[in-house]
């Protein structure tokens, strides 16, 4: 939520410095967007100028794109850059960041809340401060003014800053005094460095920098670091030098483009199949034996553990529902799913004895990150699967397991839940594996099928067609999902795309609930998709759902059916048939929430709709 990019750039005269700082930091704004985007700003510090030179603007990036083209800031040396979505205070110009202090001289960009805004606020109006906004932000900038008048330093005055702030925080500033520098300060909320030739960034994640640098220095929690032309300085909140870790990106600057699609979710979408491959990639030594990437955990503690707790938000948590299932059956190991916003806050009963399993595409995810923090402290040890590395949620996890989707820019998720739900298989045959519940042959057979899913996922996309061009007809005002057993969670994914991304009304419901309430909302000409279990797989399920899609079509409803290939037995009451290839009924999932993906993709586009960057939504959500 909010993303934040600082660059620090060789200094020179006025005359020989270029637009490089602003032209990274605008660069850098435009591959975070997807963060947020009610407004955006920039600032920055030219040498020998008395004031930073600011513009701002609400709405998204081109506002402030277009402001720039008519009214120019000088030459610098540093430049600060945010795109925001608002919490408190509207989108307007007047909120939009940077917020200014110090008669002008000081400029400070903020992701997240800070709690204690308002008795700060007051203090500071008692002491002189005049402020411009109804942001939280503004108290930061004043705070940072205030302690920077005492010490003279900013690296000082942000340490003794961030020690004043509650709540979550990533701060950028820069002041006239210190031209060629940045400084920033993180609790709670990301931000990276990236290591350049005789230039150093600052960024929410690494897509702020990575077409000028893969190589990337983590953050910690509670640490402030200064970067110039040719220096990185790295503390924590009291001032102690910090040992930075260094890492290599593994992707590059192309992976975060559309790549000649229409949209970032059109690409998100045909890269499923590459997604799910690479999650697969390397995950057995030598003896054919699968690993974690990372395992803080003893392998005879998990042995030991008596209940699974699986906590995301949004679509990781439909992946979460998936992982029930197929945990359970390979593993006998009770699963509980859980939001983590409900888990934090309802007393939950872990103990030493449970597995939590935290979900997350970005790693930043502040009510999972708490819920992990939470689960850890009542002794709990927490595995982490997570796509986005250098994000806080796998440092602090006992346990890790990259999902491989490469960067996903969309706002609403389509490939990292392909990639979350293949990690879920890896973990459940892996604690098969620990527990010894499943023989590696067993083990082994999934794998084998597990290898075979891109291919299919593949030949979903390519059939596409047909489910776009019924999206594109698509007049209805609300559309039902049901699904059976892994299908439930499929239609509850299937009914979040649409409501994320065409705002239509849209219900996903366990098939077998829908004589208990559901069939209630069903009247003439109702789209209802539903996704029909193998015939092939647990012998009763399959005739369920061919009763159920029975009762709604005698109802009147349309029905829009994704089944296995050559089952038939779905003809005789299907308006509309996708087809999908023939897997083992765990893994469908991988392969029958595509067409549900296109089909929410292409009638938001049909609609006119910015698919990628949909209203009032952002992709990282960084506050609670
Ligand atoms: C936001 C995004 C969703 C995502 C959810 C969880 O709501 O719009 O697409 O599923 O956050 O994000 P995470 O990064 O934790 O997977």
């Amino acid at each position: 939520m909010c993303g934040i990019v600082g660059y620090a750039g060789p200094a020179g005269s006025a005359a020989d410095t270029s637009q490089r700082p602003l032209d990274v930091v605008i660069e850098g704004l435009r591959r975070l967007e997807y963060r947020g985007y009610d407004s955006a700003g920039v600032a920055v510090v030219a040498p020998d100028t008395a004031q930073v030179s600011s513009r701002k603007k609400a709405g998204k990036l081109v506002n402030l794109t277009d402001t720039l083209a008519a009214e120019p800031l000088p030459n610098a040396t540093a430049a600060i850059g945010h795109t925001r979505w608002a919490t408190h205070g509207g989108p307007t110009d007047r909120n939009a960041h940077p917020h200014l202090a110090d008669g002008g001289k000081l400029a400070v960009i903020h992701n997240g809340i800070i709690e204690n805004f308002a008795q700060l606020r007051e203090e500071l109006i008692a002491e002189g401060s005049r402020f411009l906004s109804e942001t939280d932000t503004e108290v930061a900038a004043h705070l940072l003014a205030r302690e920077y008048r005492l010490a003279g330093d900013l690296s000082a005055a942000m340490r003794a800053t961030a020690k004043q702030l509650d709540g979550a925080f990533t701060l950028l500033a820069v002041h006239t005094d210190a031209p060629g520098t940045v400084v920033g300060a993180r609790h709670d909320s990301p931000l990276v460095v990236g290591l350049g030739e005789d230039e150093n960034f600052l960024g929410s994640d690494v897509a702020a920098f990575v077409s000028s640098t893969r190589e990337a220095l983590e953050l910690g929690q509670d640490q402030v670091v200064t970067i110039t032309a040719d220096d990185v300085t790295i503390t924590d909140f009291d001032g102690n030098p910090v040992e930075p870790s260094p890492y290599t990106v593994d992707w590059d600057a192309s992976a975060a483009e559309k790549g000649g699609y229409r949209t970032f979710m059109d690409k998100e979408i045909a890269d499923e199949p590459q997604a799910v491959a690479q999650t697969l990639l390397g995950r057995t030594d030598r003896a054919g034996h699968l690993q974690l990437d990372e395992l803080r955990i003893d392998e005879a503690l998990l042995r030991t553990i008596d209940k699974i707790v699986v906590i995301a938000c949004g679509t990781a948590a439909y992946a979460g529902h998936v992982a029930k299932y197929a945990i359970e059956h390979w593993c006998r190991v009770p699963v509980e799913v859980e939001l983590a916003h409900e888990f934090r806050y309802r007393d939950p009963v872990v103990s030493e004895k449970t597995l939590v399993v935290a979900i997350s595409q970005s790693g930043e995810t502040m009510d999972t990150l708490m819920a992990v923090r939470h689960a850890q402290e009542q002794g709990a040890k927490v595995l982490a699967i997570v796509n986005t590395h250098g994000s806080t949620i796998p440092r602090e996890a006992d346990a890790v397991l990259y999902t491989h989707a490469g960067p996903e820019i969309a706002v609403a998720s389509t490939k990292a839940f392909l990639a979350q739900l293949t990690a879920a298989y890896l973990l459940g045959l892996y604690l098969a594996q620990v527990r010894g519940t499943k023989f590696p042959d067993e083990i082994a057979a999934v794998l084998a099928d597990l290898r075979e899913m891109p291919a299919k996922i593949q030949a979903v996309i390519d059939s596409g067609d047909r489910v776009r061009m019924i999206a594109r007809w698509m007049d209805s005002r609300s559309v039902l999902f049901l699904g059976r057993h892994v299908g439930f969670p499929v239609a509850l994914e299937g009914a979040l795309k649409l409501k994320e991304l065409a705002y239509i009304h849209a219900e996903g419901f366990a098939a077998g609930e829908l004589k208990h309430g559901p069939i209630a909302l069903v009247e003439p000409g109702q789209p209802v998709f539903v996704i029909v279990p193998s015939p092939r797989g647990r012998d009763s399920l399959h005739a369920k759902v061919i009763s159920n899609i029975q009762e709604i079509r005698a109802r009147g409803a349309r029905t829009l059916v994704i089944a296995e290939e050559g089952d038939e037995a779905v003809l005789p009451y299907a308006d509309e048939v996708f087809w999908v290839p023939q897997s083992p009924t765990l893994l469908s999932p991988l392969v029958t929430v595509v067409p549900l993906q296109i089909f929410a993709c292409e009638l938001a586009t049909a609609r006119g709709l910015d698919v990628d960057q949909p209203r009032n939504l952002a992709k990282s959500v960084t506050v609670e």
